[in-house]
């Protein structure tokens, strides 16, 4: 077919442009006849731009319809004063239409393509089914042409470090990073599988033993894993390794690298994001105590406190025999959370209670009272400086152990201290996601702001009571400090490991690891990990054996590249920066995968279903 070529973009005409000729190629994105002129806005992926068409010289105008692809013929014309649109870069502007022909008819719509604020009422299978319509929209051509460039970035800033980049195979051997395998069937030897990457890792080691010295790939992985906001079962990362490098150099590449890209993505799409200075650091045990995971959300203050201490020989039953226990007694401070409801205090309580708590004590810091400081009679304590206590368990606390509590605290007027006692993991595992919830309440988690963050000198391993055996914390190709091998058979959980993870707002972004480089090593680690002889030999034979040809120590990291993306977008849910997501526990809506095959496949596969 035939059609008029564009000679200029839809969102380039500006009133310069009056009088000229000009062909327009795009969509009809809205369509409004209103009887004597019909409107037609036309939209390319630079923009939108207003089609005027005359019915009477046009009478089969009506063939426009929404979404159709269109050419237009026309002469830009500058619109009157009062007609003006301002919220349109070509709101100075409108074609009048000489001729038009529709290229593609569109059917009606399964959902509206123009209206980005009806978009959050439309189901999100239906849009995945019918992706490539909602990938017509503005917003979601922006996130893939942010996408490319935060990729184009990334490649460039390691390429200019004499990094290159190395494509490695899909079809390959289980790598272990903690979820289960996708395996694909080898027809020729019936029973024999591959299994897809869940990441590049053994295979960036081995291009490290190869003498590449600095990798790097945007690299697919697969993981059969439960899903999550912020997880796909394939997705993207950009994998890096290099040789001859101590952690410091890894992180100081990360560093600059963020920083450079990140700052040069706000501006060039000018986000509504405040330019990252550096990435703050702290160590896992840091993190813990302080935060309560190795995830932190550092856009705002609120350590968690800790009062085992100061009450450990409390009158309050729940916290004395949690400490008598061994437990721990920690809290975090609700600024403004002082004037809540008992009932909204309750809500808190249940939030809690989702994440395993036993339940949340709480005290209110109220106004000062203007009574003198101490216990009240009406059950309250007002401090030595002036704050008012209140609470239900207010009472079993004599005034050492009031003041002891609100100086842990670091109380303030209007706050509420949320308190739980329980073992100190399970403590701070409720913990850590309540700090993030009063971020969120607060409005102290600023969208405006990336905090990153290094947590390094994670433990090695840990221990998993359920299979009773130890498991990596990250993976097992991960270096023991070497101060810390000697405890290897005596006593690993106290074994800290050369590893790694960068953080951005409460979320994971990349993990990462020296290496180990000595087989004699590995070997023991995989002892160490429970994986007999046999197992070593047949899973990773190939690495162990690589490592006996002069391997080079070596460390990398592999940052994501779609949770960066929705670090800058804001969205909530992944699959907004994929093309193609898939919805639900893996499924593909648009193409039906996974679907059924062939009886024909069944048989030169080798396969039959057992039921
Ligand atoms: P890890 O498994 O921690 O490390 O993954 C690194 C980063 O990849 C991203 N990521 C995911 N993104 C979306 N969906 C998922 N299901 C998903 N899983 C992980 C996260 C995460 O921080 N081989 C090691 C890296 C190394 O040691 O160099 C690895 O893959 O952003």
């Amino acid at each position: 077919m035939s059609f008029a070529q564009r000679t200029h973009a839809c969102g380039e005409l500006r009133a310069t442009h009056a009088g000229n000729q000009v062909i327009l190629n795009g969509w009809a994105h809205r369509v409004r006849d209103l009887g004597g002129v019909c409107f037609v806005d036309l939209r390319d992926r630079t923009g939108i731009a207003q089609v005027v068409i005359d019915p009477v010289a046009h009478p089969t105008y009506g063939e426009i319809r929404s979404e159709c692809s269109l050419s237009v013929v026309g002469t830009v014309r500058e619109r009157s004063p009062e007609t003006k649109n301002p919220n349109m870069t070509t709101g100075d502007i409108e074609i009048v239409v000489d001729q038009f022909s529709v290229l593609g008819p569109a059917k009606p719509l399964p959902f509206p393509v123009s209206d980005e604020e009806q978009m959050s009422n439309v189901n999100e299978e239906l849009r995945v089914k019918h992706r490539y319509l909602d990938l017509r929209r503005p917003s979601m051509y922006r996130r893939l042409a942010l996408r490319a460039a935060a990729v184009g970035k990334l490649r460039r800033y390691l390429d200019d470090r004499g990094f290159i980049e190395v494509e490695t195979p899909i079809f390959t051997k289980s790598t272990p990073e903690g979820a289960r395998d996708y395996l694909v069937p080898y027809r020729l030897d019936p029973g024999k599988f591959y299994a897809l990457p869940q990441s590049p890792q053994q295979y960036k080691q081995l291009l490290m033993v190869a003498g590449i010295e600095r990798y790097y790939q945007i690299a697919k992985c697969f993981r059969d894993e439960a899903q999550r906001s912020d997880r796909q079962p394939e997705f993207t990362q950009l994998d890096l390794e290099m040789s001859f490098v101590t952690q410091e150099d890894i992180l100081s590449l990360i560093e600059g690298m963020t920083v450079s890209v990140i700052n040069d993505l706000i501006e060039e799409f000018d986000l509504p994001k405040d330019k990252i200075e550096g990435f703050k650091r702290l160590t896992f045990d840091e993190s813990m105590h302080l935060y309560g995971c190795d995830k932190p959300d550092l856009r705002f203050g609120l350590p968690l406190f800790d009062l085992t201490d100061a009450v450990k020989e409390s009158a309050f039953g729940v916290f004395r025999s949690t400490a008598e226990a061994g437990g721990s007694i920690r809290g975090v401070r609700y600024p403004g959370g002082g004037h809540l409801s008992r009932k909204e205090v309750g809500q808190l309580e249940d939030f809690c209670k989702e994440f395993g708590a036993k339940g949340m004590a709480s005290f209110s810091i109220g106004d000062e009272l203007g009574a003198e400081a101490g216990s009240q009679a009406d059950g309250t304590y007002v401090s030595t400086h002036g704050l008012h206590v209140r609470g239900s368990i207010v009472k079993f606390f004599p005034p050492h152990e009031m003041e002891a509590i609100l100086d842990a605290a670091q109380a303030e007027r209007g706050d509420l201290l949320c308190i739980v006692a329980d073992v100190y993991a399970a403590a701070n595992n409720v913990l850590y996601r309540l700090r993030h919830e009063i971020g969120r309440r607060t409005g102290l988690a600023d969208k405006r702001k990336l905090a990153f963050c290094f947590v390094v000198d994670f433990p090695l391993v840990e221990w998993n009571p359920e299979a009773n055996r130890w498991d990596s914390t990250h993976h097992p190709f991960t270096s023991p400090k070497t101060e810390d091998l000697q405890y290897i058979e005596s006593d690993p959980g106290r074994i800290r490991a050369d590893c790694y993870d960068v953080v951005c707002n409460g979320t994971e972004w990349a993990s990462g690891s020296i290496r180990i480089h000595r087989p004699d090593i590995q070997e023991r680690c995989f002892r160490l990990l429970g994986i007999d002889e046999e197992t070593i030999k047949a899973r990773f034979g190939h690495i162990i054996e690589a490592f006996e040809y002069g391997a080079p120590p070596h460390g990398g990291i592999a940052p994501g590249i779609d949770r960066m993306i929705m670090f800058l977008t804001d969205d909530e849910n992944i699959r907004e920066v994929i093309a193609f997501p898939k919805v639900g526990q893996g499924y593909d809506p648009m193409m039906d995968a996974p679907s059924a095959i062939d009886p024909m496949q069944w048989a030169e596969m080798g396969l039959r279903l057992s039921q």
